[in-house]
């Protein structure tokens, strides 16, 4: 049995899907306070095609209140734990600190010391690329100085800081992975991304496109670039997806007890680049509004995620921008779920 908290969140529905498609039963935590209650649904509804399919339970509370994962952990024999639970808006973070220290910090340090005293000794933790702030290079490896320029980053890597000394004194086996720009839906168009206040490019692009935003601004668009926007470097969802169940695989059969992995596809696109694809999809050209930069975003993010690729087997299926922007494009198209 696999506990994943966030699992109700826009990552954690893929990964939960994921990871019961390929036979574990699911316990998902989750407090709802940015995800939906029905994305659990809908990935039961999707699992209904998956021969020997886990089943997926949903209890509705905070990742860190200690005794609920107690009582989780009594009801449930708990194998290993996926850590996606956490606010992860940039802007927010730096008004808002002491929102980020308790909810992704102090949480988490709460969910691992239950882990501690439940005796459950592997862990999946959703880290970031923010962890690096400016890169010193492109593409950036795992070693690359960690120096967040942003108060989500700091909460994470504080997080991944720690992890060694859980290891050290009490045993506990984990991966962190560094998702860079996470994209795109399921195949299904079951579940997808769906925030009350969005803040990521391609569905801000795409609400654009179906008329439920006014405008679009590209900040800033004289970055030394190949077309003076920024370079980002997108991941499809059901490809980090993919690469939990390789995490939870190798740390299960205890071939991995301590690595931090990068997940993206070291393939730069640009904002103007994202704006064409999703021109595509939907058939018609759209304008845009040129703002200015924003404080702190770097011209380049790309990862090197050769580590994962050479050590956990992990194979992106979905690396084109196209992809991933038509299956946001059809998920958008077709999402009907209430407000929760
Ligand atoms: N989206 C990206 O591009 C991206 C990139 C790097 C890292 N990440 C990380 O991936 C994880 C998932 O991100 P997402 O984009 O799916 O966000 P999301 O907001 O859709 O999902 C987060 C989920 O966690 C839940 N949650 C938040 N705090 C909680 C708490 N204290 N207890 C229980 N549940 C809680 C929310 O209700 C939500 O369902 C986060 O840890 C985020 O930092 C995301």
């Amino acid at each position: 049995m696999i506990l994943i908290t966030g699992g109700a969140g826009y990552i954690g529905s893929h990964v939960v899907k994921e990871i019961a498609a390929a036979g574990f039963d699911v316990v998902i935590l989750d407090n709802l306070s940015t995800g939906n209650r029905v994305a659990a649904e809908a990935v039961r509804t999707l699992l209904r095609d998956y021969d020997g399919a886990g089943q997926i339970e949903l209890v509705i509370g905070d990742c860190g209140n200690e005794s609920l994962l107690d009582q989780i952990c009594r009801q449930h024999p708990i194998d290993a734990v996926i850590h996606l639970a956490a606010f992860s808006e940039v802007g927010e973070s730096m008004r808002d600190a002491a929102k980020y220290f308790s909810n992704n910090t102090a949480q988490s340090i709460y969910l691992l010391n239950s882990l501690k005293r439940n005796r459950v000794d592997k862990l999946v933790f959703s880290s970031t690329a923010a962890v690096y702030g400016q890169p010193l290079r492109n593409p950036i490896p795992e070693e690359h100085p960690l120096q967040p320029s942003n108060v989500y980053g700091l909460s994470k890597m504080m997080i991944e800081s720690m992890l060694p000394r859980y290891r050290v004194n009490y045993g506990l086996n984990y991966i962190s992975l560094r998702y860079f720009n996470a994209a795109g839906a399921d195949a299904s168009g079951l579940i997808g991304e769906k925030h009350r206040q969005e803040s990521h490019l391609i569905p801000l692009v795409i609400l654009r496109a179906m008329g439920r935003r006014d405008r679009f601004t590209i900040f800033g668009d004289d970055y030394d670039t190949y077309d003076g926007t920024c370079l980002r470097d997108y991941i499809h969802v059901s490809d980090l997806a993919q690469a939990h169940l390789l995490a939870l695989q190798a740390l299960l059969a205890g071939n991995v007890r301590e690595r931090v992995y990068n997940l993206g596809n070291g393939r730069p696109h640009s904002v103007r680049e994202v704006i064409a694809a999703v021109e595509q999809a939907c058939g018609r050209s759209l304008t845009c509004d040129i703002g200015p930069r924003r404080l702190g975003d770097p011209s380049i993010l790309l990862a090197s995620s050769q580590r994962a690729v050479d050590e956990l087997g992990w194979k992106p299926q979905y690396p084109h921008l196209q992809n991933i922007v038509d299956s946001a494009w059809r998920w958008h198209r077709l999402e009907n779920w209430p407000e929760s």
